[in-house]
């Protein structure tokens, strides 16, 4: 499970070079046109969504890290540039053209990426042998899901995470925030006009700090 060895030249090396690996946007674009309602977005999110969804992140604590659809990797080059030498990233993704991509362009001994859904994150946390997560980070489309398949993602979420862990979701809907509220205890709403479409995030705590 998981593709893991050193090539540092694939993870951008500063602050300027926030984005996907070499290759990423033209995958992207088709794969919208095969699953429009598995992706929600027609381009990868822009490194000022992705700034701000990293935000809250405590880059010298956090052990293990695990992102939901993260696609061509945009933002899990970026989390892989700022974590620490001796963290996890775990990355779950149910396309395979993405997981096939990922495997190929961001290899890091730090980082596994899983051909799954979001809604196994326990069982695949629990077979590659990684503590609960510190965050979880996710641009997977919750909104258009069907409550079916949101509910147990989120409740699973929740087991998934570390005390004091946080779940950090960007949508391009509203639509989710009465499922995070009834999920989480602690939910608090950002905004980033600068990405297409215009994103909506949230910063979730089964307990408050
Ligand atoms: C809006 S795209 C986000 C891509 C990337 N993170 C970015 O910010 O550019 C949503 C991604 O979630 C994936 N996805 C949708 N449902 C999922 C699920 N239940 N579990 C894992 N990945 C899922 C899609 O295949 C797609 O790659």
């Amino acid at each position: 499970m998981g593709g893991s060895s050193h090539a540092d030249s694939t993870v951008s090396k500063n602050e300027e070079q926030i984005g996907a690996p070499k290759g990423d946007a033209f995958l992207f674009f088709r794969n919208f046109f095969r699953h429009p309602r598995m992706l929600g977005s027609i381009i990868p999110s822009s490194r000022f969504l992705i700034k701000q969804l990293l935000e809250p992140i405590d880059w010298d604590k956090a052990k293990v890290i695990v992102e939901y659809g993260p696609g061509v990797g945009g933002i899990t080059a970026e989390i892989l540039r700022r974590m620490r030498p001796d963290a996890r990233l775990i990355a779950i993704e149910m396309n395979p053209d993405f997981v096939g991509f990922l495997k190929k362009t961001l290899v890091d001994p730090r980082f596994d990426v899983v051909e799954a859904s979001a809604a196994d994150v326990n069982e695949i946390m629990k077979k590659l042998g990684v503590p609960k997560a510190d965050y979880i980070i996710s641009g997977i489309p919750l909104g258009s899901m069907p409550a079916a398949v949101r509910q147990p993602i989120l409740q699973n979420t929740r087991e998934a995470l570390a005390p004091g862990g946080s779940f950090l979701v960007f949508q391009f809907t509203t639509r989710v925030a009465p499922d995070l509220a009834r999920v989480f205890r602690y939910v608090k709403r950002k905004f980033e006009p600068l990405n297409i479409l215009p994103a909506h995030l949230f910063f979730c705590q089964p307990e408050p700090a």
